[in-house]
């Protein structure tokens, strides 16, 4: 598949890793929790390599210098729920002063199409880079719907993470939102006919929370 210029697969080994720990059907909820929370720490400290930053004078026991800090209003950490959930703390041991917005939305299990319960985001919202997260973008519905809410609220700097996407959704998501950068952990292969992601990870919400 052809990417577009704002798609970018992270393809660290110990990103690609923990993913194939995360795909065992045999991986339980408190190691698959773990996991979640580790890959995210790890994309994020790539997706947040642009983060502005400013000088300060800092006294070193030697002498003062001038040393990069984040500028500026920070970063909005905007989980879709629920499976968003599970990967705000990695973001927050990276930047702990980052806020959190939340996004609820659920698919319907016929249509596949998403549904809005949910919205709470951190102001001034079109100060901050916002970080919307997702382990899955299946056909990229639940992602779009998301960015496209975030805009209405006047937010402008987005990025978009997720673990595991289907090329349905890559697509959707770019086509959809060109000015945000996307950043996926793996492209599988296909969607199958429920919409779920081949060969994917299961539900992402159950295997977080062990709801099912
Ligand atoms: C899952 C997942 C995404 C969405 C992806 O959530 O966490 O939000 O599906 O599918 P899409 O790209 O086709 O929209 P789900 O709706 O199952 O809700 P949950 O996180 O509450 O389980
Ligand atoms: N949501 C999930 O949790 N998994 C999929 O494969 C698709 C959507």
């Amino acid at each position: 598949m052809e990417l577009s210029p704002n798609v970018t697969v992270l393809d660290h080994p110990l990103i690609q890793h923990k993913i194939s720990m995360l795909r065992d059907k045999n991986t339980g909820t408190n190691e698959f929790r773990s996991l979640v929370s580790e890959i995210a720490m790890l994309m994020g400290f790539e997706a947040l390599r642009d983060l502005p930053t400013k000088n300060i004078d800092v006294e070193t026991p030697l002498e003062t210098c001038k040393t990069p800090v984040i500028a500026g209003k920070k970063l909005a950490i905007v989980p879709i729920l629920r499976a968003g959930l599970g990967m705000v703390d990695g973001i927050l041991r990276l930047v702990p002063t980052a806020k959190v917005g939340h996004i609820g939305l659920y698919r319907d299990p016929e249509t596949h199409e998403p549904h809005e319960y949910y919205c709470k985001l951190p102001a001034p919202i079109e100060q901050r880079t916002i970080l919307v997260v997702d382990p899955m973008l299946a056909t990229g519905g639940s992602g779009s719907d998301a960015i496209k809410l975030i805009k209405e609220h006047g937010g402008v700097k987005i990025k978009f993470m997720c673990i595991i996407a289907a090329p349905e959704g890559v697509k959707k998501l770019s086509e959809d939102h060109p000015d945000v950068q996307i950043y996926v952990g793996h492209l599988d292969r296909e969607l199958n006919k429920d919409a779920y992601i081949c060969p994917g990870l299961g539900d992402a919400g159950d295997r977080i929370f062990g709801t099912k």
